[in-house]
């Protein structure tokens, strides 16, 4: 069994997939974290370096590759919406959409101190930010609807994690 978390920037996809994790007795994987390693960089300086177009085909390259078996695995943002990647993540295993309104994930964007490229501009702007997740997510929902479970991941607690576990199952 592999579980997929996909979603919106911020919506807590590696807290969460660490839980899950834990929860199911499955092995963790963080695609940004394996991409920064194995490039030995960091996803920003990856992005000022060698371009988002480079990182989306890494991204799809490790998806098309990956063949192991009990794994929850934390996708990018964006991972999702790229190279048709929506197929192989379904060929994968159950992906999960982390579902959050966009009021929230501004919030919750302003509050993390991760360095996102994408939004990194506007981060001192909150309303230039609202803009721009409203506008990245629209353009994302489709992908991210593809998802086999839409799981609504705001106020996330031990008894919402029980039920996704069960979704899961
Ligand atoms: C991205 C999301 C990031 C990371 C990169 C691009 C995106 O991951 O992959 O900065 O396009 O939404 P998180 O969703 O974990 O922030």
């Amino acid at each position: 069994m592999n579980i997929l978390l996909i979603g919106f920037m911020g919506c807590g996809k590696t807290t969460l997939g660490k839980k899950l994790a834990m929860k199911m007795d499955l092995n963790f994987i963080d695609l940004d974290e394996m991409i920064a390693e194995v490039e030995q960089m960091s996803i920003p300086e990856l992005f000022k370096c060698k371009g988002e177009k480079y990182f989306r085909a890494l991204e799809t390259e490790w998806l098309s590759r990956f063949d192991g078996e009990g794994y929850v695995i934390s996708l990018g943002g964006g991972s999702p919406c790229f190279n048709e990647n929506m197929k192989l993540i379904n060929s994968i295993g159950t992906s999960v959409y982390l579902q959050m309104n966009s009021d929230l994930l501004r919030d919750r964007l302003l509050d993390s101190k991760q360095k996102r490229p994408l939004i990194e501009a506007f981060k001192n702007d909150k309303t230039k930010l609202a803009l721009e997740i409203d506008k990245l997510l629209k353009g994302r929902e489709g992908f991210y609807n593809k998802a086999n479970i839409i799981f609504e991941a705001s106020n996330m607690s031990d008894t919402k994690l029980d039920c996704l576990v069960k979704l899961v199952m």
